[in-house]
């Protein structure tokens, strides 16, 4: 007896144009999602991948502004995009579609219809590895990508604050309930090395590392609130690719070679 077809919304396809996907995500807001999205994204280009970034905030896209990119996308067909090359990296983002000081007021739908075209309708070309960068939550976004892609896996950024661990833990469930393989736990901004050589843990200490115990996942490591890290994001120049010999480019370049996929 043939076996019926599982149905269509359950069938998880691969981004076209990529041999793998990961995700950079927490349910919680403003603890570094893009800028690690972006910097590990250049530290596995400097391993030898070809790389590909997907900024999946559509309310507050970062990607255009990170990496300081003013050129719209294009379309040979009206209907397929061109991803922007920057930096040797394919890159898409729905703040290149639009106008940077225009807000999206967007209801859920077109939330979904949007984050369904950038899955499907961007031409990625020869990629290794396409980093997503997850806007906060675990609503419409989240759900359309763990529903529709072939996910790698994903990462989960924290700072070590209670009041941040809260929603992770939320964001950790999520991706267990829907089957995506977590790669591991970042704990960004755990500490801030001040003139007078002493280090304050501004966010509390060791809460990233005790959730990821908790959860039996695993620890990726810490990255110390930076004043380069902040600069070169506004500077639209990634510090893993201007400078892969700082201190910080070498923390991001140890995470890379730990969720590396091993087709390299
Ligand atoms: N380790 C760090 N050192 C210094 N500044 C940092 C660090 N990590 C992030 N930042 C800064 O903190 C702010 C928030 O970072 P970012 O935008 O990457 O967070 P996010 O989680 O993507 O936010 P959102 O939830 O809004 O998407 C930015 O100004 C960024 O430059
Ligand atoms: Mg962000």
């Amino acid at each position: 007896m043939s076996q019926k077809p599982p149905p269509k919304q359950f069938i998880k396809s691969p981004i076209k144009g990529t041999r793998s996907t990961i995700m950079v995500s927490s349910a919680k807001g403003g603890v570094g999602k893009s800028t690690i999205a972006v910097n590990l994204a250049f530290a596995l280009q400097q391993l030898g991948f070809k790389i590909g970034i997907l900024d999946a905030d559509v309310y507050g896209p970062s990607l255009p502004k990170l990496l300081n990119i003013k050129e719209k996308p294009k379309s040979e067909d009206n209907k397929t995009i061109i991803p922007i090359e920057k930096f040797g990296a394919q890159c898409m983002s729905m703040g290149l579609l639009i106008d940077e000081q225009t807000p999206m007021m967007w209801r859920g739908p077109m939330v979904i219809s949007a984050i369904k075209t950038m899955i499907q309708k961007v031409l990625w070309k020869d990629r290794d590895i396409i980093i997503v960068d997850m806007p906060p939550g675990t609503g419409d976004t989240q759900l359309t990508f763990v529903q529709e892609v072939k996910l790698d896996g994903s990462i989960i950024v924290s700072t070590p604050q209670d009041l941040a661990l809260l929603d992770v833990k939320k964001g950790i469930q999520m991706f267990e309930k829907t089957g995506v393989k977590i790669l591991g736990l970042i704990d960004n901004m755990s500490i801030f090395e001040g003139d007078d050589g002493k280090e304050y843990k501004i966010f509390g200490e060791g809460g990233v590392k005790k959730t990821a115990k908790e959860f039996n996942k695993e620890f990726l490591g810490h990255l110390p609130l930076n004043l380069d890290l902040r600069a070169s994001a506004d500077n639209g120049e990634p510090l893993t690719y201007s400078k892969p010999d700082h201190k910080i480019s070498k923390l991001f370049k140890i995470i890379a070679e730990k969720i590396k996929p091993s087709f390299l």
